[in-house]
This record gives structure tokens, sequence and C-alpha cells, in this order.
């Protein structure tokens, strides 16, 4: 059994540092029971490519990972052929004359590149493997068809070689940012999470974790402004993996307290979009920290 319970769960990856909550957990938890799929949505950096490393160093097993993109096709993600050593092998037959068996040799496991879903089928010492299909949103329908059936049966066929079947499934996950809608055919296979922001509690909990240096005190702070500033109506709202980048900003300028000044000074560390930075310089950041600090005074 490789978690034995939800508590479990939040125990093994908080000592990896992840900060799940209960509901996160509980997916995780029934996902790894059920061997089904975890596919997770979310706003940018709340942590959903995380966890699947998190899983992985808590359970002993080996990551693998595909990142999904624009283009992606199934033979990439699956396995290609050794061109380069390939034709090396053609031209030295060519040149001995020995030519007897070329053709498998050349298709057979020495020229094959395993690419992550091929990867994923195969036994790995620890037990079978995390497969984390990466942004599943930046590939296009067919290629969603073409894993809907990969998941379903855990196995892939290489035309010259045959069948591959995982003789343990992997354990699954899927992340996508929204762009598009996935397929509902592809999300029923899986246990479906939504990742939102964290609240104040959980915030301040991610952040004493990631960044141990930063006081108590600064740490509130920074995570009341974040929270606060998530209401503003921006381009990009900040994630906790800018909370984290900011804490290590103010760290490094020795910074104890937040002021006007300093925010504006940091600002890049939270505010990706030059629309969004402007808005926040002087007036705007002074008012926004005046109310997270309201919201900090019954500590
Ligand atoms: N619950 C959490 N516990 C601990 N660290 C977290 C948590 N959530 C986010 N983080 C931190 O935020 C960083 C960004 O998280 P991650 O890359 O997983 O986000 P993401 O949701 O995959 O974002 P994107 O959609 O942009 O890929 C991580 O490196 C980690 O340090
Ligand atoms: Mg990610």
């Amino acid at each position: 059994m490789v978690f034995s319970s939800i508590d479990d769960v939040q125990a093994l990856l908080g000592q990896q540092s992840y900060i799940a909550d209960r509901a996160l957990a509980t997916v995780a938890f029934l996902a790894l029971r059920l061997n089904r799929p975890i596919f997770l949505e979310g706003e940018p950096g709340t942590g959903k490519t995380e966890i699947a490393k998190a899983i992985a160093t808590a359970l002993g097993r080996r990551l693998i990972r595909l990142q999904c993109y624009e283009g992606l096709d199934a033979a990439s993600a699956v396995y290609e052929w050794n061109f380069a050593a390939q034709m090396i092998a053609i031209r030295a037959a060519e040149a001995t004359g020995d030519k007897a068996d070329l053709r498998a040799e050349l298709f057979g496991p020495d020229y094959l590149i395993e690419r992550p879903l091929l990867q994923a089928m195969r036994p790995q010492p620890g037990g079978a493997p995390v497969l984390l299909i990466d942004e599943i949103d930046r590939t296009d329908e067919p290629f969603e068809a073409f894993l809907l059936e990969a998941l379903s049966d855990f196995q892939v066929t290489i035309p010259e070689l045959g069948t591959i079947r995982a003789a343990e499934p992997p354990i699954v996950i899927l992340t996508s940012n929204r762009t598009r809608e996935v397929h509902d055919a592809l999300k029923r296979r899986c246990l479906y999470h939504w990742v939102d922001y964290p609240n104040f509690a959980r915030e301040l909990e991610i952040l004493a974790a990631r960044a141990p240096e930063a006081s108590e005190r600064l740490s509130r702070e920074i995570v009341a402004f974040v929270q606060r500033l998530r209401m503003e109506d921006l381009f990009k709202k900040p994630g906790v993996a800018e909370t984290i980048d900011w804490a290590k900003c103010l760290l490094a300028l020795d910074v104890l307290e937040l002021s006007p000044e300093v925010i504006s000074d940091t600002l890049g560390a939270i505010l990706k979009y030059q629309d969004d930075i402007a808005r926040l310089q002087g007036l705007e950041a002074k008012k926004i920290l005046d109310e997270a600090r309201q919201s900090l005074e019954p500590a």
C-alpha cells in the first residue's frame, strides 16, 4: 500500500515541504488507492507540477515528466528511432559489406529512443514511476484522444517492435492551466481537483516550509499583502511561486518589514506585466499595504 490514510499523505508530502490541504490530500489518497490518474487544474504557480515531484520523492519513485506543447504528437511522446545512429550503422554495413539482418537490427532496442510515455511503462527501481503529463491544455485534441487510449490500458504499440504493456501501471498526474477545456472523456477517467490559491493560513505554512529564513512578522506581512493583491483586478495575479520568490528577494535585501518604497522596488518579483506594475506603483501600493496590515491587526 502506498499511503495508508489521508493524514499519512499530508504528513509525507509535508516532509517534502509540500503543504496539501485536506481536499487535495484526499484526491491524492484516492487516486493511489483506486489506481486512477489525478487531473489538476488551476491558476499558474499554485503547486500543480510540484505535487507530482513531492509524491514521487515521498514514495521513492522515479518521476517521468511529459511536458506538453503545441504540436506535440504521439510519436515524440512515446518513442523515436535514433536516426543518426541508424545512418552510421548503415554506412558501416555498406563499408564492410555485412548487411545480413541489418533491417531487423536497425529497428531493434539498440536504436530506440524511449520518450516519457514508453519509459513510464517500464519497470523502475522502487516500483511504478510517477508520470507527470504537464500542461495538457497546450496540446490538441488528437493528442488527447491518443492519451486517453494509452491511459486506459497502460500500453503503447511500436509497429516494428510490438505492444509494450506496463506490468504495474504508473501513478499518473495530469495538469492544466485551463487555457482551453480538456475533453470530458479524458477528465472522466481521472479524479479531478481544482487547485485554488491557498488561504492566508495555508500560504503562511507554505512560506514557512519554502522560505524558513523569513521572520514570522515579515512572512505574515508578505502573505497578507499578496492575498490582498489577488483581490485587485490584475492581468496576472501572483501565484504561490511569486510569494516565495518575493520573500527570498526581500530577505536578500535584509528587509525587516514592508513599506511602500520596498514594495515598489521589488514589484517585479510578484507582478510580471508592466500594466500591473504601473498600477501598483505609488499610492495604490500604500493603500493595499495599509489594508493588508489592518487584516493582520488582531494577531
Ligand atoms: N502547496 C504547496 N506547498 C509547497 N510549495 C508550494 C505549494 N504550492 C506551490 N508551491 C511552490 O510554488 C512553486 C510553483 O509551483 P508549481 O510550479 O507546482 O506551480 P504550477 O501550479 O505547476 O504552476 P504553472 O501552472 O505555472 O505550471 C513551487 O516550486 C513550490 O515552491
Ligand atoms: Mg506547472
